[in-house]
């Protein structure tokens, strides 16, 4: 059984056990596609300090316990617990901090870390507060340390292999609103601009990798992961009376049903890009 929804503040997604599964789908998917959890210019050593922000079900980090050795101090920090693992199922390198990582974090924090990541801010963050976020989260990083930030153009989503002749409406129809929904809300920032950011902010040797997620064994998890999502945004902007088309919770629902037919009916599938942006602070 779901937990009840929660929204921490103007959070265009619900926390509950179906969307933390619904993350921990996708970040599976995009994985697949992308093949590392650091990317290759970040030097790698015994003793590295890491933070994950909006780190949600602490599920990369997890995986990074997995890979780096456990001398690797791992934390993540998010503005809402309602994700955190349970302590129990964590390895004792693993730590959790409640965070807006849009406010100052606190001195024992400040110049500490490695590496700070960041991934899936789409839906959380408006378009403006990109830039603030980025200069906010250097603060982090030691002389030398690296911004990851993973994130999509999940409004820029598209379907493909729909076979000739045929129309995936529905599924179009779901896209359609979502991207609507996110573009009134201030959702929906031009991911392409993420690297610029980086370096007007004063990051040097930035780079960005952009991942198609084509790879035909996630296709069926990204479907999910999108038609979920979508079904959790709108519910989530409804609840906020922010939704004029929808009137209620049931017809959202009947919307995602559709648009899972037309994917399943027409083997057709959601295609969008993850963009991988890396910057070393001076
Ligand atoms: C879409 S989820 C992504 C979670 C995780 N990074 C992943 O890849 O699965 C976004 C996360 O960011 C958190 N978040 C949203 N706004 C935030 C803020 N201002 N400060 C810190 N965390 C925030 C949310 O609570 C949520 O856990």
């Amino acid at each position: 059984m779901a937990k009840q929804v929660q929204f921490g503040g103007e959070y265009l997604l619900v926390r509950t056990i179906a969307e933390s599964e619904r993350l921990e789908m996708q970040y599976k998917a995009w994985q697949a596609n992308i093949g590392y959890l650091l990317h290759p210019v970040i030097k790698q050593h015994d003793n590295m300090r890491i933070a994950d922000v909006g780190t949600g079900t602490g599920i990369w980090l997890c995986d990074l316990a997995d890979a780096l050795p456990n001398t690797c101090q791992l934390e993540g920090f998010d503005i809402s617990d309602a994700m955190f693992p349970s302590k129990d199922a964590l390895p004792g390198n693993i730590v959790f901090h409640h965070q807006n990582l849009l406010l100052p974090f606190s001195d024992e924090h400040l110049g500490k870390y490695d590496v700070v990541n960041v991934r899936v801010m789409v839906v959380a963050l408006s378009s403006h507060e990109w830039e603030p976020a980025v200069r906010n989260l250097m603060t982090l990083l030691k002389p030398g340390g690296y911004l990851q930030w993973v994130d999509c153009a999940a409004h820029e989503c598209v379907i493909k292999g729909v076979p000739v002749g045929k129309e995936a409406i529905n599924a179009q129809r779901a896209i359609d609103l979502f991207r609507k929904t996110v573009t009134s809300l201030g959702k929906a920032p031009n991911i392409a601009l993420l690297r610029g950011i980086f370096q007007k902010s004063g990051l040097v040797s930035c780079e960005e990798k952009i991942y198609t997620l084509e790879n035909p064994e996630t296709r069926e998890n990204v479907n999910t992961a999108v038609v979920v999502g979508i079904q959790h945004i709108l519910t989530a902007a409804f609840k906020m009376h922010k939704l004029d088309e929808i009137r209620s919770i049931d017809q959202i629902m009947d919307l995602k049903e559709a648009a899972s037919q037309d994917l399943r009916n027409l083997s057709c599938y959601y295609c969008y890009d993850v963009h991988v942006v890396v910057g070393r602070k001076v």
